[in-house]
């Protein structure tokens, strides 16, 4: 009985001892397991009380409650001085965060390669004059093809393998063509634009395809444009993005729906003069399509074809940059692996 009193003097003075000593939270955690916990020293005094009599279970009941409530609180009291402590350290050292500072060694980010050739291709084309327009990347069935002589069951449609979504007449864009109507629905002619963006097409991914790729649209609208207008304007631009003065372009003859005539253009390529790897020994290589609106597509826009006539092309800027950084795989450019992007 003696014993048992002097037990719980001793808990209670190595309780406070403990307590004081906790000076973080995890120390505190340590302390609160081994008094408090359910097999902590206050717990272990508990069973003691079965072998006393009626009496002394009357008196020593209410002292270990004492002791067990009075060491909780304690403990809370501690836990709350210690958390403040801790949030006002945080904050300080918040206050203290110099967010101007240098730090030696620190990795710098760049831009990705898809930004760099898309400000570079929207400067070429304000220097020209032209507008950057720009277009959902969710489109309508009609602007994707219908608006753009791609009628239902024509087998033009096959030509571009679509994602279909769920919501009705709505797919992925599968070029950047419906640009081309948003903007004759919009502005009045003589008009120039350029557009830049993603488009899908629903493919097995390999080295050179991938179900997501961009592309870039130009359109141009006024009274007697021609097809020599439209390949001085797609010489010029590639071979400022090639940054090659004598660079050339070839047209033959292509089928779009919505041009007519339809040209395949060719560049000379850029890295030889006789034939190399890159352009598989022939000296060209393929970049885009292009041609002559269609009179159905500008009356699609609501554009008078008997008035106006406009040439478009439309190109892809992820062959493109492949070609220009002589990047073999798609999936390397389309990848988060900064090792491989910092490199440009
Ligand atoms: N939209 C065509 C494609 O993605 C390219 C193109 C654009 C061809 C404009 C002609 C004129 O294949």
């Amino acid at each position: 009985m003696k014993q048992l009193k002097l037990e719980i003097e001793r808990v209670q003075s190595s309780f406070q001892t403990a307590l004081m000593q906790s000076n973080s939270l995890e120390a505190l955690e340590m302390t609160r397991v081994t008094f408090l916990g359910r097999k902590g020293e206050i717990a272990q005094l508990m069973p003691l009380l079965k072998d006393l009599s009626q009496d002394e279970k009357r008196e020593f009941g209410p002292l270990l409650n004492v002791l067990k409530e009075s060491s909780e609180r304690a403990y809370f009291d501690k836990q709350t001085l210690l958390q403040n402590l801790e949030y006002e350290k945080a904050e300080e050292s918040d206050k203290n965060f110099d967010v101007t500072a240098y730090k030696p060694g620190s990795v710098k980010g760049s831009l990705h390669l898809y930004t760099q050739a898309t400000q570079r291709f929207e400067d070429i084309f304000i220097s020209l004059g032209y507008t950057i327009a720009d277009g959902p990347e969710v489109e309508t069935e009609f602007y994707n093809f219908e608006a753009l002589n791609i009628p239902e069951n024509h087998p033009a449609r096959d030509m571009q393998d679509t994602f279909f979504l769920k919501l009705p007449y709505m797919v992925l864009r599968t070029h950047t063509s419906p640009v081309q109507i948003r903007t004759m629905l919009t502005q009045k002619p003589p008009l120039a634009i350029a557009s830049l963006g993603r488009v899908f097409r629903y493919e097995a991914t390999d080295a050179s395809h991938d179900f997501m790729f961009r592309q870039l649209e130009g359109l141009v609208v006024d009274k007697n444009i021609s097809i020599s207008q439209l390949l001085g304007t797609i010489r010029l631009f590639l071979g400022q993005f090639f940054e090659k003065d004598d660079l050339q372009v070839r047209a033959r003859p292509g089928y779009f729906p919505f041009v007519e005539p339809g040209l395949e253009i060719d560049m000379s390529c850029p890295f030889c003069t006789k034939g190399c790897s890159t352009c598989s020994h022939t000296r060209w290589v393929e970049m885009g399509g292009a041609g002559l609106v269609h009179p159905r597509v500008l009356e699609h826009g609501g554009i008078d074809p008997k008035e106006y006539s406009g040439f478009a092309f439309g190109f892809g800027v992820t062959r493109l940059i492949m070609f220009k950084y002589r990047i073999h795989d798609i999936r390397l450019l389309h990848s988060a692996d900064s090792e491989f992007l910092k490199q440009f």
